[in-house]
């Protein structure tokens, strides 16, 4: 089949999340399943581009309201990710700095969505069978093939797929600027609708063929806790499938990560693990007896980012300062500033580094002994799959992908530390479980072993989204 995905974010050119590595590493299995998928994303900052590897695939004009905008769709020539990645690029809008969190980003993604829709529409290429649009940067593209006069009489009748990776955010709308939205049938007003705004999410689920969400607890959950599309989840559950996150498996590779300096797999993870760990050790100040606990991720509400400072503080002092914390993330200010001063208070113990640092994160997952994760909401969840991987014990709140994916060391076969609440205590509770289970050094490394060989790759997930097609 001929899959097109279409997405805000795809690693290695653009990532600010699990967004970005899902789109990044799920064509490469569906290609090696022996289908024919793509990717299209926007192009942002030129400068990270080398020249000579892109080649113009086709230049279109087409209008935002009573904005008129060119827009040029560039194709990667080399093919070395795995698949044919085309960007799209938009002079004055889509070429930032960052991805998102700028005041004009509804109409940047609005013009993006637009611009993959006519480029569809009007490009003398094969189409498409699938159109796989990924979260509400890409929910209104089935309402605008289906609906658009400009398009439908060319791509209405490709199926859509929207994945949803986080129901949080939702591509709000005023209908002031439903002038954003090219000429379409009036009578589908409702389509767009949800709650007197046009939310891209909402109208994504209404329109696409299927929608699939990044864990099968994660769709349950959205029936009662999505942000206000609650009922809407409830009412088109028949179309919904939950599928779980793969990893991609060349990129997170104890054995062969290039970011880390001390490789190593099963036959050595104890030794390789203390080894990546003192390299930590040595660069923050930290005592390599005691247990290396970190977190990685964005610092916000959904990741329970606000409960570090308390948990962490209180934990230092009831384990004796025989604990070390590594933070990494970035995100709400006062969450930032609050991790920030505990440095001063704890430098032995703790430390925080606010930002983004795709190495660091690697050299993290491999020398750290548990990784913790107290999601309030967590869709899928990637770090988890990673730190498993790199033979790190998760402690993650029972909740969506974390759920589905850790069991607890406590139940027959577990690996993990699962916890119900997203509050003080049990992290607290959760911190001193892995304390304790550290100075087990048997069943530590029983742990490592079990968890790191467990397959997490997209294997298994491609195959389940290419059978979700061809059921369409
Ligand atoms: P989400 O997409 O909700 O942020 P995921 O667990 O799906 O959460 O994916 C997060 C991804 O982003 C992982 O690859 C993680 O390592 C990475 N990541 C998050 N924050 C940072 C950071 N500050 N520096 C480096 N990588 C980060
Ligand atoms: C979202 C979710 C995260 C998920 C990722 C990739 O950002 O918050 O849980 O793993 O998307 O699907």
């Amino acid at each position: 089949m001929d899959i097109l995905h279409v997405s805000a974010e795809c690693y290695p050119i653009a990532k600010a999340g699990g967004l970005g590595d899902v789109v990044g590493a799920l064509p490469k299995y569906q290609n090696g399943l022996g289908h024919v998928a793509k990717v299209v994303m926007p192009m942002y900052q030129t400068k990270f581009l080398h020249s000579n590897e892109w080649d113009i695939e086709f230049k279109g004009n087409t209008n935002l309201g009573s904005r008129n905008f060119d827009y040029t769709i560039i194709r990667e020539r080399t093919n070395k990710l795995g698949y044919e990645l085309f960007l799209v690029d938009i002079y004055g809008l889509l070429d930032r700095e960052r991805i998102y969190g700028y005041d004009d980003d509804v109409e940047r993604f609005a013009a993006f969505q637009i611009a993959v829709v006519h480029w569809l529409t009007y490009a003398p290429s094969k189409k498409p069978d699938i159109v796989h649009c990924h979260d509400h940067q890409a929910g209104l593209i089935p309402f605008m093939m289906r609906y658009c006069y400009d398009f439908n009489w060319s791509v209405g009748h490709l199926k859509t797929v929207l994945t949803i990776h986080n129901a949080q955010y939702q591509g709000w709308i005023g209908w002031d600027k439903s002038y954003y939205i090219p000429s379409y049938d009036r009578w589908k007003h409702g389509m767009l609708d949800w709650q007197n705004n046009i939310n891209s999410l909402a109208s994504g689920i209404k329109c696409a063929d299927k929608v699939t969400t990044v864990s099968r607890s994660y769709l349950e959950e959205l029936r009662y806790a999505a942000n206000g599309l609650e009922n809407l989840f409830e009412y088109e559950r028949g179309k919904c499938v939950g599928i779980l996150n793969g990893i991609d498996t060349d990129v997170w590779n104890p054995a062969t990560d290039t970011y880390i300096d001390n490789r190593f797999s099963l036959e050595n993870v104890a030794e390789g693990k203390l080894l990546n760990k003192q390299i930590l050790c040595d660069q923050f100040n930290f005592n390599i007896n005691n247990p290396l606990i970190v977190f990685i991720g964005r610092l916000v509400g959904e990741k329970a980012a606000d409960i570090l400072p308390d948990s962490i503080l209180a934990s230092i002092y009831s384990l004796q300062h025989n604990v070390s914390f590594l933070i990494l993330g970035s995100g709400e200010h006062d969450v930032e500033w609050r991790l920030n001063s505990l440095t001063s208070q704890f430098p032995g113990n703790y430390n925080a580094v606010i930002g983004y640092n795709e190495k660091l994160s690697h050299q993290m997952y491999a020398g750290a002994d548990f990784l913790l994760m107290p999601s309030r909401v967590e869709p899928c969840g990637l770090n988890q799959m990673y730190a498993m991987r790199y033979g790190t014990v998760p402690i993650v709140r029972s909740t969506g992908g974390l759920r589905d994916t850790v069991i607890d060391m406590g139940d027959e076969g577990g690996y993990g530390i699962r916890f119900i609440h997203p509050s003080v205590g049990d992290v607290i509770h959760s911190i001193h479980r892995a304390a304790a289970v550290y100075k087990e050094t048997d069943t530590l490394n029983t742990m490592r072993s079990r968890m790191m060989q467990i397959d997490n790759s997209w294997d298994n997930s491609a195959q389940q989204y290419i059978d979700v097609y061809q059921n369409l």
